[in-house]
């Protein structure tokens, strides 16, 4: 079965537009019709004029792109395809937790459900975090969830007083501090380019720290002809494709495996793309006043980043 070619047909045959992060496999990204982080995903998915969005990515993220595209068909090759954050912060448990912060501002990351982000005041991603919490009033506390690593980093950056829900992401989690400095002895030329989702022992030795798509700008623009890539190595597709003549490396998890790939992103394969075409299944449905709760900090997020630049 040539699943590209049948892929292509269907995309045609649907009106179909296929959005994928950087974390997908590398055959998805180059049938792909946009990749991107997070942010850049949520807004692809919001001006998309195609009739169904195949999302490949995780399951927040097609479920952002129903939040703020309703009228379309959004499927996702897998819907299995969850993330570890996301899952560490179930409504139930954080809702009383929120009740006993009741002066503090909810900023959630992407990487939660629609139900949290309908418990939350603004929802913020990677590349936006820091802005975001910046352009809050600064007499509030700010309740940070689920990433600890991201708020941690976030919280050092702004110097605001914040609570962290102690959520992690199992990928970046794991990056191993006593490998990355043995990596850097051997590639002393090398610049580190790190996820703000890693362990403040890890972003210490970074230099340059940002979103996916951050990343991959920056090993474009930095005159450096090697770069440790330290975040899922998917993204070092496109690194490869924009910058064939430099030397990316992954750097290792601490464990004994030789590459740190999600294993969430990981679920979505081209067969299941092919399928989920065929059948427009399994697709993201939501109740819409679910929906228009999640909306809400979604679009406080555009507000405060947009109107302000
Ligand atoms: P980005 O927004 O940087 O693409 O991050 C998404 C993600 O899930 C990182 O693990
Ligand atoms: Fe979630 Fe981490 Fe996978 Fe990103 S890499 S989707 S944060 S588990």
């Amino acid at each position: 079965m040539d699943y590209v070619a049948g892929i292509q047909k269907l995309k045609r045959e649907r009106n179909a537009i296929i959005l994928a992060h950087f974390y997908q496999e590398s055959e998805i990204q180059d049938l792909a019709d946009f990749i991107g982080d997070s942010l850049q995903l949520a807004r692809a998915a919001m001006k998309a004029q195609a009739d169904v969005i195949a999302f490949c990515g995780v399951h927040f993220m097609a479920e952002t792109a129903k939040i703020l595209n309703p009228a379309k068909k959004v499927i996702l090759p897998d819907l299995e395809a969850g993330c570890s954050l996301s899952e560490s912060c179930p409504p139930e448990i954080f809702e009383p937790f929120r009740r006993l912060h009741p002066n503090h501002i909810v900023v959630s990351y992407i990487n939660t459900s629609a139900a949290i982000k309908a418990l939350s005041d603004v929802i913020c991603t990677s590349s936006n975090a820091k802005t975001i919490v910046e352009r809050l009033p600064k007499d509030r506390p700010i309740l940070f969830v689920p990433d600890k690593n991201l708020g941690a980093y976030i919280q050092k950056q702004t110097g605001r007083e914040m609570v962290l829900w102690q959520g992690t992401c199992i990928v970046h989690e794991i990056f191993s501090e006593r490998k990355l400095v043995s990596l850097k002895e051997s590639h002393p030329q090398a610049l580190v380019l790190a996820h703000p989702e890693c362990q403040e022992a890890v972003l210490r030795h970074a230099d340059f720290i940002g979103s996916t798509t951050g990343i991959v700008k920056f090993a474009e623009m930095n005159p450096a002809q090697e770069f440790i890539v330290v975040t899922e190595p998917g993204v070092i597709h496109q690194m490869t494709r924009k910058c064939p003549d430099k030397i990316f490396i992954p750097a290792p998890p601490d464990n004994e495996c030789p590459c740190n790939q999600c294993p969430y992103m990981r679920k979505n394969t081209l067969e299941k793309l092919y399928l989920c075409l065929r059948d427009l299944t399994p697709s993201i449905e939501m109740d819409e006043s679910l929906r228009l709760a999640a909306l809400r900090p979604l679009e406080k997020m555009f507000e405060l980043t947009d109107a302000q630049g």
